[in-house]
């Protein structure tokens, strides 16, 4: 079964799909890292983006590992724990070009579907329920205010020693959402199958709940037809 979370930066979608997860017993597969590793990658190489040889040559190299500890779930870049580094403002400023990219998509979509294709997983990005699984089991696309969405992202940065004021997050997130939808391939939008979470007043125990409960609903619809 595949369960598939798309929606905007900061939404609560990792939050609740890691929960989600967990709940279910499924994997879960955070592919927003995915596209934050390869841009680390290119920040590392000070790989130009415009020079195509350069960038095949790089992505046909690299090796990228998930693995999961008790706590959380950890990105080695080239055997490199990298899932700090991946959340710092540098990555997050220049992952948006860099997940507009044709290579790099096809590169990462073909990866996620391998992993996600033979067990049951929950898998959180942006073109989840549109791109990658057109034909996942259920679809939820989360959204919330930007103002929460942006002090959400201030609690985030805290615990990794940055401090950010709201206005500033609110114009990054605002502008990340534009280059996110507006782009030409796979841009960001809800499928038309999806279900909206709205969790700008929700807390995340809540939303989950809610998310659970619609799945436990379809497998249950599942076996009565099997
Ligand atoms: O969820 P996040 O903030 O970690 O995602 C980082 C960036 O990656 C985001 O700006 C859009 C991009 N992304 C994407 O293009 N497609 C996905 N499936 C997941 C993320």
């Amino acid at each position: 079964m595949i369960i598939a979370i798309d929606g905007p930066a900061a939404t609560g979608k990792s939050t609740s799909a890691k929960l989600l997860s967990k709940k279910l017993g499924f994997t879960y597969l955070d592919t927003g890292a995915m596209y934050r590793c390869v841009t680390l990658l290119i920040l590392k190489n000070n790989v130009e983006i415009k020079n195509h040889n350069h960038l095949d040559s790089l992505l046909m190299q690299f090796q990228l590992d998930i693995k999961k500890n008790k706590k959380d779930y950890l990105f080695f870049l080239d055997g490199e724990d990298v899932s700090t580094d991946i959340r710092s403002t540098e990555v997050t400023n220049n992952v948006s070009a860099v997940s507009a990219l044709p290579v790099v998509r096809k590169k990462l979509v073909s990866i996620q579907r391998k992993i996600a294709e033979n067990q049951d997983s929950v898998v959180e990005g942006r073109d989840i329920g549109t791109v990658v699984f057109p034909n996942a089991d259920i679809k939820f696309f989360i959204v919330a205010d930007t103002i929460v969405r942006a002090k959400r992202r201030q609690l985030d940065l805290k615990k990794i020693g940055e401090e950010k004021t709201i206005d500033s997050l609110v114009k990054e997130i605002s502008d990340r959402d534009n280059y996110d939808s507006r782009r030409k391939i796979s841009p960001l939008f809800k499928a038309i199958d999806a279900i909206e979470v709205n969790t700008t007043n929700t807390t995340i125990d809540e939303q989950v709940d809610f998310m659970v409960n619609k799945v436990k609903l379809l497998i249950k619809e599942k076996n009565k037809y099997e």
